[in-house]
């Protein structure tokens, strides 16, 4: 089995052998062959690879036959994807004299570097179009935020279905939304006029490790949504496009559904567990209150998911632990695909921390690491945050409050009202060894007194000449892990 790589990841000898195998398939016309089947699949009336719920499975079938035939002059080369949403910018390798190429020139904007330059006489544009008629590799690489971004990438996994009527480039679903996200990136790298751009955009080979991170987001879209169909529509959509209508040019056994599995057709994604292995993917249950569950990011580019239920209203927090970067997305409730929030670095040491309020429900968790070449370990999981605490009034000259300090290094908090200035008497009463600290006016973080023992016993008291206003009252016990019951009042 074939396995994709991230261009990012590939060693100087993998790229220079996807090179010489691209060049070799130039040499002979096959290339071209390729270049003209995208042409005339765009622009039959039919629209059969775009616009249009084939279009990744016809996009499979094509990229599946172009790297065939890249084996059959180097079985070594599978081909790589492009990762736009962490190679985002014209100075990434993947644009280096040794792999794709750089930017246009100014003026012409015709590819100058690399082995896909017009001078090196090896990579003539035979197959143009109106849009792209120079003979010439041309590109004009875009601003550095033009492409779509992890978020959007990981917003476009969340949606299901795969597809929906009207089965166009507008219409909700899965497909549609990564279309859209698709289409931006032909002209980030053609500009105007560029060959990237237009229906004979493979003349760019940047093409095909474009298309291979798409292949690869319908196949990790998949594994998301195990309990979805993989491809719509089944009956009743446009003839060319349903599960088993051939598709064109190829026909006969060439169907949506005989390209549904990647891994059956022969290849899969580094981001993938290797055959035989404990799959990677599957759906990890946690624990809300459990220990940290410790696990890894074991493969460039891999999503971690998990599930947990939240079994009441409240606030929660999830986190990561440990030294790797790792993003957070969640989602929910009862649903694997709305997503509630994302998080990248609000933990400690650029662990990933979302604490909010979650209604009962379950919830779903995707973990990735932040570089998406990038491999590490780390921990995760999910606690219920104490709400916190209701601040309790005393009433001035009341019945003294009954308060407990439950836990250690508790610490409760009053607030009274002074309608008047005078002094007040602010007291505890009972066994306990309490500690009191009086903050205000009309702040709660404006210490005016503490006090620990001038009760009797070991209970405190603060007598203050108090201006009128809200003061607030905290009570700690003396000792950090002491616990115990008191009773408090203000009096006047
Ligand atoms: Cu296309
Ligand atoms: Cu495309």
């Amino acid at each position: 089995m074939g396995v994709r790589k991230n261009q990012a990841t590939l060693t100087a000898s993998e790229k220079a052998r996807y090179i010489a195998a691209v060049r070799q398939l130039k040499a002979n016309g096959d290339y071209d062959r390729y270049v003209a089947q995208h042409r005339e699949a765009m622009q039959s009336p039919m629209m059969p690879a775009h616009m249009m719920p084939a279009f990744l499975t016809w996009h499979r079938e094509y990229l599946r036959r172009f790297e065939i035939d890249l084996q059959s002059i180097d079985p070594s080369v599978t081909v790589p994807y492009w990762d736009w949403t962490a190679d985002r910018l014209p100075n990434a390798s993947l644009w280096a004299p040794d792999f794709m190429g750089g930017d246009g020139e100014p003026g012409s904007r015709r590819v100058i570097t690399g082995p896909f330059a017009f001078s090196t006489d090896q990579w003539t544009l035979t197959v143009t179009s109106p849009d792209a008629p120079d003979p010439a590799l041309r590109r004009t690489l875009g601003q550095p935020f033009g492409l779509p971004t992890a978020s959007q990438v990981n917003a476009a996994l969340g949606i299901v279905p795969y597809d929906s009527p009207p089965w166009m480039r507008s219409s909700p679903g899965f497909r549609s939304r990564l279309e859209g996200l698709h289409n931006v990136v032909h002209p980030w790298v053609g500009g105007p006029n560029g060959s990237m751009g237009g229906p004979t955009s493979p003349n760019d080979p940047v093409f095909f490790l474009h298309h291979a991170f798409i292949d690869r987001l319908w196949a990790q879209w998949q594994t998301l949504h195990p309990d979805r169909a993989f491809y719509l529509p089944t009956v009743g959509g446009p003839q060319g496009h349903n599960l088993n209508d051939p598709m064109s040019p190829w026909g006969g056994s060439a169907t949506p559904a005989s390209v549904i599995n990647h891994r059956a057709l022969g290849y899969s994604y580094d981001t993938e567990p290797v055959d035989g292995e404990e799959p990677v993917g599957g759906i990890v249950d946690l624990t809300v209150g459990a220990p940290p569950v410790q696990t890894s990011i074991g493969r460039a580019g891999e999503v971690d998911i998990y599930r947990f239920p939240v079994p009441a209203a409240g606030n929660y927090r999830i986190e990561t632990q440990g030294p790797t970067d790792v993003l957070m997305s969640l989602f929910g409730p009862n649903s694997p695909t709305a997503l509630v929030t994302e998080d990248d670095d609000s933990g400690q040491d650029r662990n990933a921390r979302i604490v909010t309020r979650l209604t009962a429900g379950a919830y779903f968790l995707r973990i990735r690491h932040y570089q998406p070449s990038s491999t590490g370990s780390y921990g995760i999981l999910v606690a219920r945050e104490a709400a916190a605490p209701p601040i309790r009034e005393i009433p001035v000259n009341g019945p003294a409050i009954q308060g407990n300090i439950e836990a250690a290094n508790e610490s409760d908090l009053y607030t009274f009202s002074a309608g008047v200035t005078g002094i007040y008497t602010i007291a505890t009463q009972g066994n306990t060894d309490t500690f009191l600290s009086l903050f205000g006016p009309n702040s709660q973080n404006r210490l005016i007194l503490q006090d620990d023992d001038s009760g009797p016993g070991f209970n405190s008291r603060i007598v203050a000449d108090l201006a009128a206003g809200a003061y607030f009252v905290r009570v700690l016990h003396y000792e950090a892990r002491g616990t115990g019951l008191y009773r408090l009042s203000v009096r006047r």
